[in-house]
């Protein structure tokens, strides 16, 4: 393997080997290069191909991007990688998981196929207090064991960024136990893991019983939980599912101004099933990202058009769940809204680790073009993970978070729906999901 040398910055007789690779052969190069920021109305539909392009990176980062006739010659000792005439892509970013769970719960879609709601099943004690039930009762070896071989599944999808909250512990020890097991897979995994305390998922069984109780919860969420997450240094973000019957605005903001003078950026579950102004809180408090969405009002569409924040819109979650309503996904992004997609990976409302498979259904259901699509699916993911500086586009200073897809245009990931195209994928410059091309 063909290495280059570069010195170690502060101590000139510290050397490191650095290797340098230049991808060839493909149909065309995506690179969804432009502004370090999120990208909206118009913006989202520049996909920026080159055909027939070549990347070269050396260690971590891309060195160079163009038409691969142009750089061959330049990387004449870099290692090639052959993409075998297919297209190669900013690696996918999913924005918004939910994988830490126990066990699966297949039950209560057949409980909704009978005609039981998601609500009324939360409400008789099932939906995610039976998620916290189970994983209470289980250690972080076995989280870490059962948690594993779904964030490979999502990177098998072409995913090499992943946001995963907690959110199914509810007590201090439970909730810093499920941050642990991200951290530990963060570390041992070569794809990249955002970490979210999602603490205020629900309002925990024991807890919901009168007013004063819940308020109990949210000032140990304030007092006690938030302060020492964020003191451990366990979490980027601090998320809420702020909806009617869960979390009220009132105590939404409570919790997230506590999170943010603690150092959190900040996410939020707003109007996912009800219209109660989360999209509103979002954009006042200055989220990183509004998710879900299903029920948003034109008020709160004009308040994300004015703010900073980022419309994650996570179509898996309606479909699974039998519901006709969707996100108004043509409004926000014509009111200027940059919109990012995802998959809400979890054990009740989208167990689908398929990201392509939620970009059909930005497509066929919210009537997002491809190009939308996947600019909602790269650059706009980083972006609703404070990380368009650094991922989401394939441009020369950036993380070498690359996909390579089997196909002829980048366009075609919608389209074949439910498959699997991925061949593989590179974090960070290394291999992520193995891909069996060949390395001349
Ligand atoms: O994003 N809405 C809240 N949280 C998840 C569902 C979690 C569950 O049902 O276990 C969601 O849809
Ligand atoms: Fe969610």
């Amino acid at each position: 393997m063909n290495r280059v040398t570069d010195k170690a910055p502060n101590d000139p007789n510290v050397r490191s080997t650095v290797t340098m690779l230049i991808f060839v052969n493909t149909a065309q190069v995506v690179t969804c290069a432009g502004p370090p920021r999120a990208r909206r109305g118009r913006e989202m539909s520049n996909l920026e191909t080159i055909p027939n392009g070549a990347v070269v990176v050396t260690g971590e980062r891309i060195e160079a991007v163009g038409k691969e006739a142009d750089l061959r010659g330049r990387y004449s000792t870099a290692t090639e990688i052959d993409c075998g005439g297919y297209v190669l892509a900013p690696g996918l970013v999913d924005s918004h998981t939910h994988a830490v769970f126990g066990r699966a719960r297949y039950d209560e879609q057949e409980m909704r196929a009978a005609g039981m709601d998601y609500m009324a099943i939360a409400a008789r004690g099932g939906g995610i207090h039976s998620s916290v039930r189970d994983l209470r009762t289980r250690g972080e070896d076995d989280l870490v064991a059962l948690t594993r071989p779904r964030l490979l599944r999502l990177a098998s999808y072409g995913i090499t960024t992943v946001e995963v909250k907690s959110g199914y512990g509810l007590t201090l020890g439970d909730e810093l136990k499920t941050l642990r097991v991200i951290a530990r897979l963060s570390s041992e995994l070569p794809l990249r893991i955002v970490p979210t305390f999602l603490g205020a998922h629900e309002i925990p069984l024991e807890q919901r019983g009168s007013a004063a109780s819940r308020e109990e919860y949210v000032s140990s969420l304030v007092n006690e939980m938030i302060p020492r997450v964020a003191a451990e240094k366990l979490a980027r973000f601090a998320d809420v599912f702020c909806e009617m019957g869960v979390y009220t605005v009132p105590q939404s903001r409570r919790i997230l101004e506590a999170a943010r003078a603690h150092g959190l950026l900040l996410k939020l579950h707003a109007d996912e099933l009800t219209s109660c102004g989360g999209a509103e809180l979002a954009a006042e408090l200055g989220a990183t990202s509004a998710d879900h969405l299903g029920a948003v009002s034109d008020a709160g569409v004009r308040a994300l058009a004015n703010s900073s924040t980022v419309a994650t819109l996570l179509p898996g979650t309606m479909l699974f769940l039998g519901k006709s309503t969707r996100a108004p996904a043509r409004q926000l992004i014509d009111a200027g809204v940059a919109v990012a997609l995802a998959t809400d990976f979890n054990p009740g409302t989208s167990p689908t680790p398929n990201l392509p498979l939620i970009l059909t259904l930005g497509v066929s259901q919210l009537h997002l073009s491809a190009g939308e699509a996947l600019i909602a699916s790269t650059v706009n993911g980083a972006a609703a993970l404070g990380l368009a500086d650094s991922i989401g586009q394939l441009t020369p200073g950036f993380s070498a978070d690359l996909a390579l897809f089997e196909m002829g245009d980048l366009r075609e990931l919608p389209y074949w729906y439910g498959d699997r195209r991925c061949l593989g994928t590179w974090v960070r410059g290394k291999t992520c999901h193995p891909s069996h091309l060949r390395v001349t």
